[in-house]
């Protein structure tokens, strides 16, 4: 099989307990993202997620390991990965126009003052930002407003790589989901592969083509990789209609509240940790059972639930 377009190669994160010890994060983490990918990553509060994260954004340096992009190792900043943070960052004394215009020319150069306004103004109107509001500064915009600037910045660079960490966690469940709608529509017009962590699962299953899950640390593994089997285009109030819909969730709910504690803790003992791929589809036709055991958290309900988990 050929590499994926982020290749991450037993990644390894430890730091000084502040104790004369050393605490691992996690150990010989590996995984892989397509082009054109939306994952997102779930597990518990101090897992390591933003840690991982840090380390594809090039801002941190792992202990051990390699992160590959197109080929290439990740090492420092790079304008082919954009990052949005929970807490906005974006720069007080510009407007939003010129917060997006900003990163739109240190990206592009040769192109002219129209030409990035114009760019810049785009993404804003793709975030329903349009008209006086992109003049104001971000002190006179709502936290719901500033967090659609900064999606709209970080997608208006057209990185190769877009890594957001919680970028909802601060908004009311309205402007959350008004604000979740409106990225799925600025990504599915950009095919950009994103990298997006949250506590949210039905944000996660809206959102994402796979769902990583992550068990609680240390030694935190990324311990399965969810498809989400639902069809896009996806609208909040029609998928949860979807056969699959709650299937999913409930798989995602038992991870969370059970198995990430008793799968935690381990050492990998030098193996690759790959995450398990998980499908589960109840609209598919039952297939002839294969030999072997088969896993399924619906068994015995028409039509039958495929669950596949392979440890990798
Ligand atoms: N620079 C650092 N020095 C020491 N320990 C650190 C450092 N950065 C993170 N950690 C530790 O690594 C672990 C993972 O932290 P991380 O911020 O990645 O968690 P998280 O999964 O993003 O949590 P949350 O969901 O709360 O944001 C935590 O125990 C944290 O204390
Ligand atoms: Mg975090």
């Amino acid at each position: 099989m050929s590499k994926p377009f982020l290749s991450v190669e037993r990644l390894t994160q430890s730091f000084p307990d502040g104790a004369g010890g050393t605490l691992t994060v996690f150990e010989n983490a590996s995984f892989g993202i397509e082009k054109g990918e939306f994952v997102c990553i779930l597990g518990h509060s101090g897992c390591g997620k933003s840690t991982i994260m840090n380390v594809l954004a090039g801002l941190a340096e792992p202990t051990s390991g390699v992160v590959k992009m197109d080929g290439m190792g990740v090492s420092g900043p790079s304008l082919d990965r954009g990052v949005v943070f929970q807490n906005y960052s974006l720069l007080p004394w510009l407007s939003a126009l010129k917060n997006v215009t900003f990163g739109v020319k240190a990206r592009y150069r040769d192109w002219s003052r129209d030409k990035v306004v114009d760019h810049a103004t785009r993404y804003l109107a793709m975030v329903g930002l349009e008209g006086d509001v992109i003049h104001r500064k971000p002190s006179q915009l709502s936290g719901g407003m500033r967090q659609r600037v900064s999606i709209a910045r970080a997608f208006a660079n057209q990185p190769k790589l877009l890594l957001l960490d919680e970028p909802f966690g601060a908004l009311d469940a309205l402007t959350r989901g008004t604000i979740q709608e409106e990225l799925l529509r600025v990504w599915s017009k950009t095919e950009q592969t994103v990298f997006m962590i949250t506590h949210d699962i039905d944000e996660a299953i809206l959102l994402a083509d796979r769902i990583l899950l992550m068990t609680n640390g240390p030694f935190a593994r990324i311990a399965e990789s969810v498809e989400i089997t639902i069809p896009r285009p996806r609208v909040r109030t029609e998928i949860v209609e979807h056969p699959n819909y709650y299937a999913i969730r409930n798989h995602l709910v038992q991870f969370l509240g059970k198995r990430s504690k008793e799968l935690a803790g381990r050492a990998s003992d030098g193996a690759s940790q790959s995450p398990a791929p998980v499908r589960i589809d109840l609209t598919a036709p039952a297939e002839d059972p294969e030999p072997g055991p088969q896993t399924g958290p619906e068994s015995g309900r028409e039509p039958r639930a495929h669950l596949k988990a392979v440890n990798g």
